[in-house]
């Protein structure tokens, strides 16, 4: 059996993620969540994990550098990755949407600026709805943009919808549905078939 390079996003995830892999048979018994180090290996030799930021776990599978990643569909999006999306794991379910501080923000007829993490996925959304938009990229915080006049609105995320809340945006349009998934590198896929599709239905068959 070959051995599959698991590329795993850091953050939220990270933790329910790793307790699938130990529901689904693969331990790994060394890894902590605190812990500084980036590579591990499951308990049987057979998945080497590499822990990367989310946003890079596309760009490491395109590359052939992961064999495989399991990440956010809003990363899988913003990357624009040319990868194979396999399977939904159903965990970190949230929303992409639109939102800002009151619906009248988007009739403004002069060129929007959305503030967003996920600029890619902003001017796509717009455009797909016959507008164009300028992006500001933000890295986080980005329910601010609106509240200090650095956009019209924003593209993020929504969990709860506390953060919107506490901050007084509403959402305005909603975009798409995120979770995570699990992404194959396209000539891995091929060459390494048999671990991988081991791989994604021993993954199968512990989310059914
Ligand atoms: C994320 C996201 C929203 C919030 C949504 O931010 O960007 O701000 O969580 O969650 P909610 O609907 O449950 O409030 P995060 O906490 O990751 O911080 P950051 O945007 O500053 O990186
Ligand atoms: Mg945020």
């Amino acid at each position: 059996m070959d051995t599959i390079t698991l590329a795993l996003a850091k953050g939220r995830t990270a933790e329910s993620t790793i307790q699938l892999l130990t529901n689904a048979g693969i331990q790994f018994t060394d890894f902590h969540e605190k812990s500084r180090k980036l590579v591990f290996y499951s308990d049987d030799q057979r998945i080497k994990l590499i822990f990367v930021k989310a946003l890079d776990v596309p760009t490491y599978v395109e590359k052939g550098a992961a064999d495989v990643g399991i990440v956010g569909k809003d990363n899988i999006l913003e990357a624009q990755a040319d990868v194979y999306e396999m399977l939904d794991l159903k965990l970190g379910k949230c929303q992409f949407v639109v939102a800002g501080k009151s619906e009248q923000v988007l009739n403004n007829t002069q060129k929007l600026t959305i503030a967003s993490k996920f600029p890619t996925v902003a001017k796509k959304h717009f455009q797909q709805n016959g507008r164009s938009v300028e992006t500001v990229k933000l890295n986080g915080s980005v329910e601010l943009a609106p509240l200090i006049g650095l956009a019209d609105a924003i593209v993020d995320i929504v969990e709860t919808g506390n953060t919107l809340k506490e901050n007084g945006l509403f959402i305005l349009e909603e975009i798409e549905d995120i979770s995570t998934r699990l992404i194959v590198n396209k000539a891995s896929f091929a060459t390494k078939s048999t671990s991988i599709h081991q791989f994604i239905n021993t993954l199968k068959s512990t989310l059914e």
